[in-house]
This record gives C-alpha cells, sequence and structure tokens, in this order.
C-alpha cells in the first residue's frame, strides 16, 4: 500500500538500530535510501546488505552529525551524486549519562551537538531542496524521556525535549510548502544504545511497561514508513509516541 518510489530518503545513523531498520523499511517500500554513518566503510557495507535484501538502489555516505563540515560535505556529495533528499529522517542520536550534579560541561555540550544541532544544521540544508520541489517529510527521533524525565539524562533529555519544539515550529513554517515535519518518541527500544543498562534498571523499566515487552527497533521504523508516506499527509507538528503503553 505504501509505495514511496521516486523518493529519497536519507536516514543519519542508520547502520545499526533503529536506524538500520528504518533504511530497510523505506527501501523495501521502493524509496531510494542513503545510508549514513561516521564511517564510510560501515555505510557502504549496510547500503549493499540492504540493496541485496530489497533489490532497490542504496546509497551511502559517510556523515558525521556532531560536525558542521561532515553534514556540509555529505549533503553536497548527496546533490550532486543522487538529486536531493524528499525525506529526511534525524535518527543518530547518542547518550553520556550521568547524574546532573556530576554532569560535566562536555556531557552536556556533546549531546546538544550531536543530538540537537546536528538535527537543525542538516535541516536546514535539506529543506532548502524540498522547498524547490514543494514536498518533503522530515521526521525527529526524540525520546519518551523529553516528556517523563529520567535520572540521569539532563543532557539527553534536554536534547530530545529541544527536537519537539524544533519539530512543531518547523512544522508550521513549511506546511504552506507541503513538508510535514513530526517526531517519534520512542520508549525502551531494544538495542545498541540500551542493551549495556544495568539489568536491574531494564527490569525497573519493565515493569512499568503495560505491553510487558521492549520495543524492537520495527516498531519505530513502522512509523517512520507511515510518517514518510502520503497515507500521512494531512498530519504535521506531531509527536507519535512508540513505548508499549509506558507513557
Ligand atoms: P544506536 O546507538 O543503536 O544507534 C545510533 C546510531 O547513531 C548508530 O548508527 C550510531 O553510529 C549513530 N551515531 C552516533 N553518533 C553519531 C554521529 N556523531 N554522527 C552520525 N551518526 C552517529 O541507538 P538506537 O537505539 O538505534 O537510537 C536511534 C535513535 O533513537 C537515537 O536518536 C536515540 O536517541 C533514539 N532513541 C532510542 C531509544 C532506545 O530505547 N533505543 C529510546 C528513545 C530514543
Amino acid at each position: 500500500m505504501i509505495n514511496l518510489s521516486g523518493k529519497t530518503a536519507l536516514v543519519t545513523g542508520s547502520t545499526r538500530g533503529i536506524g538500520k531498520a528504518t533504511a530497510y523499511r523505506l527501501s523495501e517500500a521502493g524509496a531510494k535510501v542513503v545510508v549514513t554513518g561516521r564511517s564510510e566503510d560501515r555505510a557502504r557495507e549496510v547500503a549493499k546488505e540492504i540493496s541485496d535484501s530489497t533489490g532497490n538502489e542504496v546509497f551511502s555516505v559517510a556523515l558525521d552529525i556532531g560536525s558542521k563540515e561532515s553534514i556540509e560535505e555529505a549533503l553536497k556529495r548527496v546533490n550532486e551524486e543522487v538529486g536531493g533528499v524528499d525525506i529526511l529522517v534525524n535518527n543518530a542520536g547518542i547518550n553520556r549519562d550521568t547524574l546532573f550534579i556530576r554532569m560535566k560541561y562536555e556531557d552536556w555540550d556533546e549531546i546538544i551537538r550531536v543530538n540537537l544541532t546536528g538535527t537543525f544544521l542538516i535541516t536546514q540544508l535539506v529543506v532548502k531542496g524540498m522547498l524547490k520541489k514543494k514536498w518533503g517529510r522530515v521526521i525527529n527521533m526524540s525520546s519518551v524521556v523529553a516528556f517523563i524525565g529520567n535520572v540521569g539524562q539532563a543532557n539527553y533529555s534536554a536534547a530530545k525535549a529541544g527536537l519537539v519544539g524544533f519539530t512543531k515550529t518547523l512544522a508550521k513554517e513549511l506546511a504552506p510548502r507541503n513538508i510535514t515535519v513530526n517526531a517519534i518518541a520512542p520508549g525502551f527500544i531494544e538495542t545498541d544504545m540500551t542493551e549495556n543498562l544495568p539489568e536491574e534498571i531494564k527490569q525497573g523499566f519493565l515493569n512499568q511497561i503495560p505491553m510487558n515487552r521492549f520495543g524492537k527497533s520495527e516498531d519505530v521504523a513502522n512509523v517512520v514508513l507511515f510518517l514518510a508516506s502520503d497515507l500521512s499527509s494531512y498530519i504535521t507538528g506531531e509527536v507519535i509516541h512508540v513505548n508499549g503503553g509506558l507513557f
């Protein structure tokens, strides 16, 4: 039912986890996907894996979302080699958890730079092309902790809450040009990011999830697919929660 052929989708941080599952879904739906990651080799490897599986063209480019130069360089390549981006999934994100009282300036600064400023920079470059085409989809990966907070994540939850404000404002500015901007707030999803959490912390989360299971990357990727498609064309400025009832 969802057919994205003719559209190009760029997913930041798509060499593993939610980003990789998203790249798969979009490619399965026929989009020309650009897999990005800090390592060019790894991005190429994942692009080949997806393309071999879906039979659709998948490009790869090195992109460090924490670096303005890297973002500019990557977008230049994408514009030249692939011809612009119709669907932008701002997925890349990191955490550096520590209690607020012990949080160093560097812990704060890096998380804001990678999780929030990087999204501002890449979105501004990509939206220029969308404005010309009068069609676009921007999907930002927030988090449930933007809404409920989490001990040890003052930096991360502030960045993820920042993405919500960013999403809502951009949605208003870009709606007249047929560009939708939405956010997804995943709860606890089983990926490398959550794998190394202590068992008691995981159990604590599990106890609060009415569905009594952690989410899978595909649970989030399916919502990205919907938001990227024409099925969601009247939805903008929204946050869709994917958390098994946690919030
Ligand atoms: P992950 O750690 O498995 O994947 C993150 C991806 O971002 C990786 O491919 C990594 O290489 C990439 N990345 C990290 N720093 C980067 C940089 N400077 N430049 C480019 N790429 C970079 O994490 P996961 O779980 O797949 O997370 C994806 C997004 O979902 C993140 O924004 C995360 O904050 C968010 N999220 C995850 C949740 C979870 O429970 N796993 C819950 C809520 C939000």
